[in-house]
């Protein structure tokens, strides 16, 4: 990582990265793209702490004065405020028509984005995830753009989508990691009411979870369902609590949940 007290540049001139909106994901990408590399970084001054952390810790990394200044210094754009401002804040901006924008506002159509963005030529939107900050994080981008993929291939793996409706379907699966958490906090919380050690139940629960996740990642031709399948013995106790948060509707019930999500993200 290229912290503040290293030196060390790359030869070819690197993209000038600005940030309008410097808050969880936007520091998140900031913190993943330092792991490999240290192109210039301008941040918008909201959220201050956020924006003044991260310049302490990175010398490519600065505070613009307003997010005009950050549009002024950058040649990749990438928006990181939150959907219901978005309108008012980009509506004060001036755009060139060589920046290239990357949208991670949620909600926000291609189409709307063009319009707020004009005369800027390159539009793209992805939905990167928190483990971006560790390389980690798979990033569904649209359109398919040549500098989105290798940016978020830095951070993970980039999946580009030929069409916006595609990329809706990623960006709602993506609305369920804070219930992937809340799931494993019922579990810990469950077992700390039976007297179990808080960071024990912590620690099992969180190893637990990564050892499966690395299962379904390490055998990507075996399909969820199979692998719910192959991790219950029949009468056993996995196949028992399977059944009955399946009797519950806990299971079903995120189809439901995707679907209002989906319809959020659709609202023509
Ligand atoms: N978090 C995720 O996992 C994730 C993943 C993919 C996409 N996204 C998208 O990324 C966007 C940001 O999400 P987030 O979770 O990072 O939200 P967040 O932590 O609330 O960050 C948004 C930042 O925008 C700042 N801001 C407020 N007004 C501003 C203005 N006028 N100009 C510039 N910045 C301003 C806020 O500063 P203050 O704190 O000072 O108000 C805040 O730090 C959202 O559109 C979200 O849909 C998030």
């Amino acid at each position: 990582m290229h912290e503040k007290t290293e030196s060390t540049m790359t030869d070819s001139t690197p993209a000038r990265l600005g940030f309008i909106g410097t808050g969880t994901i936007a520091a998140a990408i900031v913190e993943g793209l330092a792991l490999s590399g240290e192109e210039p970084i301008l941040l918008s001054p909201r959220n201050a702490d956020i924006a003044a952390r991260l310049s302490d810790r990175f010398s490519h990394v600065g505070v613009a004065n307003d997010n005009q200044a950050v549009l002024d210094q950058s040649d990749l754009v990438i928006l990181a405020v939150r959907p219901q401002i978005a309108d008012s804040v980009l509506e004060d901006l001036k755009f060139r028509p060589d920046h290239r924008i990357l949208s991670l506002i949620a909600t926000v159509s291609l189409a709307r984005l063009r319009e707020w963005t004009a005369p800027a030529a390159t539009v793209v939107r992805g939905v990167p995830l928190p483990p971006v900050a560790r390389g980690e994080g798979p990033t569904p981008i649209f359109p398919p753009d040549k500098e989105a993929r290798a940016l978020f291939d830095r951070l993970g793996t980039a999946i580009e989508l030929a069409d916006e409706s595609a990329f809706d379907i990623f960006t709602a699966a993506s609305a369920t990691m804070a219930s992937y958490f809340a799931f494993a906090h019922s579990i810990t919380a469950w077992m700390q009411r039976h007297g179990t050690d808080a960071a024990q139940a912590h620690r099992f629960v969180a190893q637990m979870l990564k050892g499966l996740s690395e299962t379904a990642a390490i055998a990507p031709d075996a399909g969820f369902a199979a692998l719910a399948d192959e991790h219950q013995t029949r009468g056993g106790i996995n196949e028992q609590v399977f059944r009955t948060v399946t009797r519950d509707g806990v299971i079903d019930n995120l189809d439901h949940a995707l679907d209002d999500v989906l319809r959020r993200l659709r609202p023509e």
